[in-house]
């Protein structure tokens, strides 16, 4: 299925998008970007992720945005699409100048792509049966709350995590702190608590996680936002990642060592399963930009929930 883009206002497919080679996002990856989940055409947590692409565009000093018309872009694009399951991804570049150099040009128009492709879930057989990830030093800046598309650190560490038969890293600091992983966020169970990263520079304010934090809240779960080391995974029972395409996404192994048990654990299952619940009434609901054409839309529940007893991962 064709990728569908707007490229500074103009539609077209994604494979027909030129960028020019003294674009800044080209050159230095002057650039910021979102990625969202479309559940049945709408945009999953859109405000929330609206509000981080305005942070991050504030942070690096890209201006001249018109952000309500790039929002209206974006859902017609979603719609234009067609996809009912589906990602949409957003960047904004400082633009071109007229030579390559460093500091900002005195005048540039920010580029401004959108994409929306269909969306293929992968990370299911992991959301059932959990996943396995490894851990690496973070290498990356002192602003990983800005959603750059810097990303060569986390590029690296995602290729070590696939050479080494894991989905994901979780990457630590030089005292032993882990901050999150290369794509995704991180929960741990420790002492019966359920923690995660607090957010500040270390890492990326997910939006998973934030939406995470309150469903533990509303479904009674206490959470801490505590730092967990490295060598304390060894004693964590439960451990699960977050994003937007991965939702929450057990992990039962790191670095080759058991999680607890070995498979998914309970506080993993319940949020979850309520996660799935908070998607299936966001389907339902009137809200959400981007509605798919009709009779695009399904009528069958996106998904099952987990099972309560999944079989041990290989
Ligand atoms: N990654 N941490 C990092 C470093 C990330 O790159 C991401 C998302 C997350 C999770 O954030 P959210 O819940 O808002 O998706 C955490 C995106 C999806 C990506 O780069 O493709």
């Amino acid at each position: 299925m064709t990728t569908l883009a707007n490229l500074n206002g103009k539609v077209m497919p994604l494979s027909e998008v030129m960028v020019p080679a003294l674009d800044r996002g080209f050159l230095f990856g002057d650039a910021i970007y979102e990625v969202l989940r479309v559940y049945q055409g709408k945009a999953f947590l859109l405000d929330e992720h609206w509000r981080r692409l305005e942070r991050s565009l504030e942070a690096v000093r890209i201006t001249g945005v018109d952000l309500k018309r790039l929002r209206q872009r974006l859902l017609e694009t979603i719609a234009a699409a067609g996809f009912p399951e589906a990602m949409a991804y957003l960047q904004i570049t400082r633009g071109a100048a007229a030579a390559r150099s460093h500091a900002f040009p005195e005048a540039a128009t920010p580029l401004e792509l959108i994409s929306v492709q269909e969306y293929v879930d992968t990370y299911s057989p992991y959301r059932r049966q959990g996943a396995a990830v490894i851990t690496l030093p973070d290498l990356r800046w002192e602003r990983c709350d800005v959603k750059s598309t810097n990303l060569l650190a986390n590029v690296l560490a995602t290729q070590s995590a696939k050479e080494a038969g894991a989905l994901e890293v979780l990457l630590y600091l030089a005292d032993g702190h882990l901050t999150e992983g290369s794509h995704s966020s991180f929960f741990a169970v420790l002492d019966g608590q359920l923690r995660t990263t607090p957010n500040g520079h270390a890492i990326l304010p997910g939006v998973t996680r934030q939406f995470v934090v309150g469903l533990a809240e509303r479904i009674g779960i206490s959470l801490y936002e505590h730092m967990l080391k490295r060598e304390g995974l060894t004693r964590v029972t439960e451990l699960f990642l977050t994003g937007t395409t991965s939702e929450v996404l057990p992990v039962v192994m790191a670095d080759g060592k058991p999680i607890g048990e070995g498979k998914p654990g309970p506080v993993t299952r319940r949020l979850q399963a309520a996660y799935v619940v908070e998607v299936e009434k966001f389907v339902a609901s009137g809200v959400g930009g981007g509605a798919a054409p009709r009779g695009q839309q399904k009528k069958t529940p996106r998904r099952a929930l987990p099972p309560p007893h999944p079989p041990a991962p290989q």
